[in-house]
Formats: structure tokens, sequence, C-alpha cells
């Protein structure tokens, strides 16, 4: 076409290879970001590892019916999905933005059954309409735990189950135990 200038593509490609740069940039500074979420995590607790499905209907197997069960570190959402599913209330705190915002996604269908809280679960007392606690926390963090757990019995109104995966709470007895579940009874000693 006459009047418009003829334009060849750069044989020298550098603003496809300066975009390029930027995206690996990107990429990896994201990359680096959610390493350091994931891993910033074992300052305040377990680190992310999911529990197997069939440990997860364990647990639900545990729950009374009609129950409320709290996920203390609730990760990606699929016990409050599950339990959910099995007509329980889930209520759910977990530290990790991005799980949380996972897990808010993934429990959409259940608002009103389920809530998921971003908070450090060390900050926040089990709320009282609790019945259960799920916790599938670190060794390490085991005698904190017990000590938040046997304060916040103190007062309330109805005792708690607590269901830990993979670990004793130091000081009491389980009243039950299976496959690596810890089942304990608080407040009605
Ligand atoms: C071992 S994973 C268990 C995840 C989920 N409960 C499950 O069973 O699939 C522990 C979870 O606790 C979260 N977490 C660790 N410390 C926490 C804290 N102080 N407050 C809230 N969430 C925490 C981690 O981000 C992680 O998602």
């Amino acid at each position: 076409m006459r009047g418009l200038p003829h334009l060849e593509p750069r044989s020298d490609g550098g603003y496809g290879r300066a975009v390029g740069w930027l995206a690996l940039g990107w990429g990896i500074g994201l990359l680096a970001a959610l390493v350091a979420l994931f891993g910033l995590t074992v300052l305040r607790g377990a680190p992310y590892v999911p529990t197997l499905p069939r440990q997860i209907q364990l647990v639900l197997e545990q729950l009374p019916p009609g129950s409320t069960i709290l996920d203390l570190g609730s990760g990606d959402g699929a016990l409050l999905v599950a339990a959910a599913r099995r007509g329980f209330e889930a209520r759910g705190f977990e530290i990790n933005p991005v799980l949380w915002l996972v897990s808010r996604v993934r429990c959409r269908r259940y608002r009103g059954q389920v809530r998921v809280r971003w908070c450090d679960y060390w900050s926040v007392p089990v709320p009282e309409v609790v019945d259960s606690v799920y916790v599938f926390t670190a060794g390490p963090y085991a005698a904190r735990l017990a000590r938040k757990l046997e304060a916040e019995v103190q007062g309330r109104a109805k005792p708690l189950q607590v269901i830990s995966y993979g670990f004793p709470i130091p000081g009491r007895e389980p009243l039950v135990r299976v496959g690596g579940l810890f089942v304990y009874r608080y407040g009605d000693e």
C-alpha cells in the first residue's frame, strides 16, 4: 500500500528477549515468595502437609452427630469440605494466605456451614460454638498446644473433644488411638 512505511521485524529480537527476561524475573520472584510463604509457616506451626483422605474419614467418624469441628491450621480446606458433606458445621483457622484463599474457594458451596479465618491460631481462642478440634501439627509445638487447650477449656460451657493426628498431646491420656489419631476429651473431668 502506498504511503505506509514498510516495517521489517527487528532482526535482533530485542523486544521479545526483554519481555522474556521480565517474565522469567516475575516467575522466579513469585516462586521465591511462595517458597518463603510456605517455608516460614514452620516458625508458627507445622508446614502444609495434607491429611490423607482415609484419615479424614477416620476423623469424621469420631465426631458426635450434628457437631461443629474446628481444623487448627486448615490447609487447603479438604477436611472442612469433607465435614460439610457429612452434615457437620466446620471452622478453619489458617495462617497461609494462599491456602486460606484456596480453601475459601473450595468451601464456597458451603457458605454458612463452613467458615475459614485467616489467622494465627496461637492468637485466637477456640470459639465456644466448637465441639471438636482437629489438629495436625509438628512435635515441637505439642507442649505449646497442650498449654493453649488447658487454658482455653477453663470456663467453657461444654466439653471439648480434641483429635490430634500424628502426635500425642503431652500430659493427657487419649480416650481412643486409631490410625495415627489421638482422641481426647477436655473439660468434663
Ligand atoms: C500439617 S498441615 C495440615 C493441614 C490440614 N489441617 C489437613 O489436615 O489437611 C498444617 C497447616 O497448619 C497451618 N498452620 C501452621 N501454623 C499455623 C498457625 N500458627 N496458625 C494457623 N495455621 C497454621 C499450615 O499453614 C498448614 O496449612
